[in-house]
């Protein structure tokens, strides 16, 4: 059985502290999710961090990033995605300097994971460009034999807040040409929608991820804040192609320590 576990939107800023007035300080938001994995989950055969991963792309953000990350979870295996906040290069520079992996693919046990990049310069909305479609493809032809979990920052349906689903994935029937040719692909996860969320399309189970930092209201007409704490999600990716997944929030996480 593989064990992943995935943390989402960290929105570290150029500087430790909030990224707006009454928000929590992101980094200490952070560091609080990684002490609830390293005291409630066993080590992860992966560690997915599923974009927004920075506020401001600045390499000061990053290198904060993966020190937070060295002092909570050393030596843990991880992978990153990029998200609309985040400068692909500077990300890419910082992930694969350290040897992480960002984007690309990793052969665990009896399945496939693969990455997937959806940020667009400039637009808070994402899209798969025709290159990376044809990576994804090749990476599962490539690999028949296994049960397959992909990874993109942007939520790959709508999710029922007008305000967010107009900045989805803007080219999900791309994607879903790809996985229909894919049975074996079992689940989506992605990250951008700050709350938890689960549904499923022709057997993939889509799962979104709350954020480490600041969580949004569900099922809202525009920008609201939700009280709820911050969290990660946990999957066991069994032999058989099974999965189990859920939520857990982080107490004490939450947006009351922004007002305190
Ligand atoms: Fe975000």
């Amino acid at each position: 059985m593989q064990r992943i576990l995935q943390i989402s939107d960290t929105h570290l800023g150029r500087e430790p502290g909030p990224i707006r007035p009454g928000y929590p300080d992101s980094d200490h938001q952070l560091a609080r999710v990684l002490e609830a994995l390293v005291r409630n989950e066993p080590r992860p055969d992966l560690l997915w961090l599923t974009g927004d991963l920075a506020e401001d792309p600045a390499p000061e953000a990053y290198t904060r990033l993966l020190d937070l990350l060295d002092r909570h979870v050393p030596g843990w295996p991880l992978a990153g995605l990029a998200g609309n906040h985040d400068e692909w290069c500077e990300l890419d520079r910082a992930f694969t300097s350290a040897g992480h992996l960002l984007d690309g693919h990793r052969v665990q046990g009896e399945w496939v994971l693969v990455g997937v990049n959806s940020a667009v310069p400039g637009q808070a909305a994402g899209r798969i460009e025709p290159a990376e479609l044809e990576r994804l493809e090749r990476v599962l032809t490539r690999h028949p034999a296994h049960w397959a979990m992909i990874a993109i920052h942007h939520p790959v349906v709508p999710i029922g807040s007008a305000w967010m689903d107009r900045i989805g994935l803007t080219n999900p029937d791309d994607l879903f040409a790809v996985l229909d040719r894919h049975p074996r692909v079992r689940a989506c996860l992605f990250g951008h929608i700050h709350q938890d969320f689960r549904s499923e399309r022709r057997g993939v189970e889509l799962l979104g991820c709350p954020s480490t930092c600041i969580q949004f209201a569900p099922g809202s007409e525009r920008f609201a804040l939700d009280t709820e704490h911050a969290g990660y999600r946990m999957l066991e990716l069994h032999p058989d192609g099974r999965i189990d997944t859920r939520v857990e929030r982080v107490p004490g996480a939450g947006p009351e320590e922004a007002r305190a």
